[in-house]
């Protein structure tokens, strides 16, 4: 028997389905992109085609103009990376003329990640992309560390089920609210969320940290403190997300420390649906694309055909 003849023999691999959903959003795949890490996308399309991800998340966009936080704004530590960009962003009304035509084209479902300074913020932001063509879904940033009150709608139930309830209130867009591990319990917040009419929550945005020059007894970043990201939450990030998955009814977007087809596979099995690349995309651009390949042989290992057969099947000693 030569060579060929054996080859010829083999059975054929069987089939993934890498598909998922969540809600009414239907994604390919679960590997999407962090809000903040990405660019708009488009930066991107000079290493692969976007179009082959599950979807793209972009920064988060508020209702004015944002300059940004003083810098520096980052930090690399020994740890991982501390960002205090400040949601820095053009604003609603240019956002929509000048860059959602080049989303567009990027071929992957749109995530359009939103903040509001206010409820009723949310709630302008929502209904103005809810209006326009083109959008899979809103991302609420109820979490994000580096503005002031930025927190607030993350770290309350009763303010974070205002923030969902409003926003579904003016559109019919899937939401996602982004949580902040920054709370004592993350369940009572996912909750609210989920009885405020989320589609689904994703998990988690930074760690405030903090880093300091002692020999200027001076801290790193321009604002004092910012968010930690990178592979050093993914531990933490795992056990909130497997939390949540036991406690909600919707389904979980795994963020955090992800840069392999192992980490996004941990995720899987600790009960989220689909997963965010962030920090990973900035020092292995390719990261996420890579992933999406590899994924279906790490699902075969398990002898399992689809990421459903994968999902929440984690067994934790009894
Ligand atoms: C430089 C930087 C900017 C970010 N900007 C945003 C943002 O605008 N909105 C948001 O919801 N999350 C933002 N994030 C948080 C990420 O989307 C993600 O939740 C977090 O970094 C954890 O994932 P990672 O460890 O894979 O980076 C940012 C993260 C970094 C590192």
């Amino acid at each position: 028997m030569n060579a060929t003849t054996t080859q010829a023999e083999a059975p054929p691999e069987p089939a993934v389905d890498l598909s998922v959903e969540l809600g009414p959003l239907k994604l390919a795949n679960p590997i999407g992109t962090g809000s903040g890490t990405y660019g708009k996308g488009v930066e991107f399309q000079s290493f692969y085609d976007v179009a082959r991800l599950g979807c793209v998340v972009v920064k988060t966009i508020t209702v004015e103009e944002r300059a940004g936080n003083p810098p520096p704004r980052l930090a690399e530590t020994a740890g991982g990376l501390l960002n205090s960009i400040g949601l820095q962003n053009p604003g609603v009304e240019r956002y929509i003329a000048e860059v959602l035509p080049k989303l567009r084209t990027l071929g992957a479902p749109l995530v359009i990640n939103i903040a509001g300074h206010t409820v009723e913020a949310f709630g302008e932001l929502a209904a103005a992309f809810g209006a326009e063509e083109g959008i899979a879904a809103l991302e609420l940033n109820m979490s994000c560390p580096n503005v002031s009150g930025g927190l607030d709608y993350s770290t309350d139930p009763k303010v974070a089920h205002e923030v969902v309830a409003r926003a579904k209130d003016v559109t019919d867009l899937p939401l996602i609210a982004k949580l902040s591990p920054n709370v004592t319990d993350i369940v009572p917040i996912g909750l609210a969320c989920q009885e405020a009419g989320a589609t689904a929550v994703s998990a988690i945005n930074t760690y405030v940290g903090m880093a300091i020059d002692w020999r200027k007894r001076k801290p790193i970043l321009g604002r004092g403190f910012g968010g930690l990201s990178g592979p050093c939450i993914k531990v933490l990030a795992l056990r909130l997300v497997h939390r949540l998955y036991q406690a909600l009814d919707i389904p979980v977007i795994g963020i955090g420390g992800i840069q392999t087809a192992d980490d996004v596979m941990e995720y899987l099995v600790a009960g989220a649906t689909a997963v965010q690349v962030g920090t990973a995309n900035f020092y292995r651009p390719n990261c996420a694309l890579e992933i999406v390949e590899a994924l279906p042989g790490l699902i075969r290992e398990l002898g399992a055909t689809s990421v459903r057969d994968v999902v929440g099947t984690l067994e934790m000693p009894g």
